[in-house]
């Protein structure tokens, strides 16, 4: 068989992990081909490949970011995106396409599919926001950083009696929010699932500040208070129609500010987030991932993605995977909250 892969939408730590295991998969166990489209969608709307054998992909497993390159191309807001697609794979005789990808990468697959493109998708992102999963890889290495930076910022913190507020990734969920928050002992966490009450906010840290310590506030980049708005800057979309975040650590470092009477700072941890090294957690599971896509190839399993469920690796319909995000919800939250101020 002649297998396609291509990582789309954010890079996240384990992806080449992925790569890795589904040319070992495939190459030794079934003695397939294995073709790596570059920068997801837009190597496969221009036919950009790069052969993946056994060579390529040694040394792989550890190293963050992924060889292919990534993109947010949509081949959907591309002119006749749909076709030059089907072209490509079939000009490039590909039997089957392995999209790795979040929301968006895997929302195109589901359309290809039912357009009668052979895929399986493989989960992944940082938010650990698909629903069908219960964890996608990426998400562990992410809340390792930013616990590893909230330990850090409260011994600054403290010294300088002035609150931090960390501005974690979180478009949609507050996942990284709510474990980094609750494994780094942060006063408030702030998550977009859950508009938030300013002046609750500020009492928070006027309590951690009373106790002798200074106070960590965690906040999602896509959380927002409730009733006035806070202004950030915002603007610029992609393809799939996602606005750039950012800037809600900032506009909160000054009201905190100027109530406390305080000094106040921002940390925006950003794409240190989904850079370096994947947790062995991460690697483990992208590596089954990988090792599930090509079973599910050879299973002739089409339209379908390959989830963790506990801790077996399922397949569920792509049509499903991307129905609905999987957002914090209120139990979760209410963990967290017991440990505010
Ligand atoms: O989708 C993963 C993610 O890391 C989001 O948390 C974040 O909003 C977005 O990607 C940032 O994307 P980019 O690097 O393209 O600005």
């Amino acid at each position: 068989m002649r297998i396609g892969i291509l990582t789309g939408g954010g890079d996240c730590p384990g992806l080449n992990a992925v790569i890795r295991a589904v040319v070992r998969m495939a190459t030794t166990e079934y003695a397939d081909e294995v073709v790596g489209f570059r920068d997801g969608w837009r190597g496969v709307l221009d036919g950009d490949t790069v052969p993946l054998d056994m060579a390529a992909v040694r040394g792989l497993l550890p190293r963050g970011g992924t060889v292919l390159g990534a993109s947010r191309t949509n081949p959907y807001a591309s002119e006749n995106g749909e076709q030059r697609v089907l072209d490509t794979l079939e000009r490039l005789g590909i039997d089957a396409l392995i999209p790795v990808g979040g929301e968006d990468t895997l929302g195109v697959a589901s359309r290809l599919a039912e357009a009668g493109v052979h895929c399986v998708g493989v989960p992944k992102t940082i938010d650990n926001d698909l629903d069908a999963t219960d964890y996608t890889f990426g998400f562990d290495t992410a809340v390792g950083v930013a616990t590893e930076a909230i330990d850090r910022l409260h011994t600054t913190g403290d010294s300088h009696h002035r609150t931090l507020v960390v501005e974690v990734m979180g478009r949609h969920a507050g996942w990284i929010a709510l474990h980094a928050g609750m494994a780094g002992g942060a006063t408030v966490v702030l998550v977009p699932e859950r508009p938030f009450d300013l002046d609750a906010v500020v009492a928070h840290c006027q309590h951690r500040f009373q106790s002798g310590f200074s106070p960590i506030v965690v906040v999602s980049e896509g959380a927002r208070p409730a009733g006035t708005p806070l202004t950030t800057p915002g603007g610029q979309r992609d393809a799939f129609g996602h606005e750039r975040l950012g800037g809600i650590g900032e506009a909160l470092a000054r009201v905190i500010e100027d109530r406390t009477g305080r000094e106040a700072r921002a940390v925006v941890l950003g794409h240190v987030q989904r850079g370096g090294t994947p947790t062995p957690f991460d690697r483990v599971l992208a590596t089954r991932f990988g090792l599930a896509a090509v079973e599910a190839v050879h299973s002739g399993a089409w339209g379908v993605m390959v989830a963790l469920r506990g801790t077996d690796i399922v397949q569920v319909p792509l049509s499903v995977a991307v129905a609905k995000l999987k957002l914090v919800p209120v139990e979760r939250y209410a963990e967290v909250e017991v440990f505010f101020g």
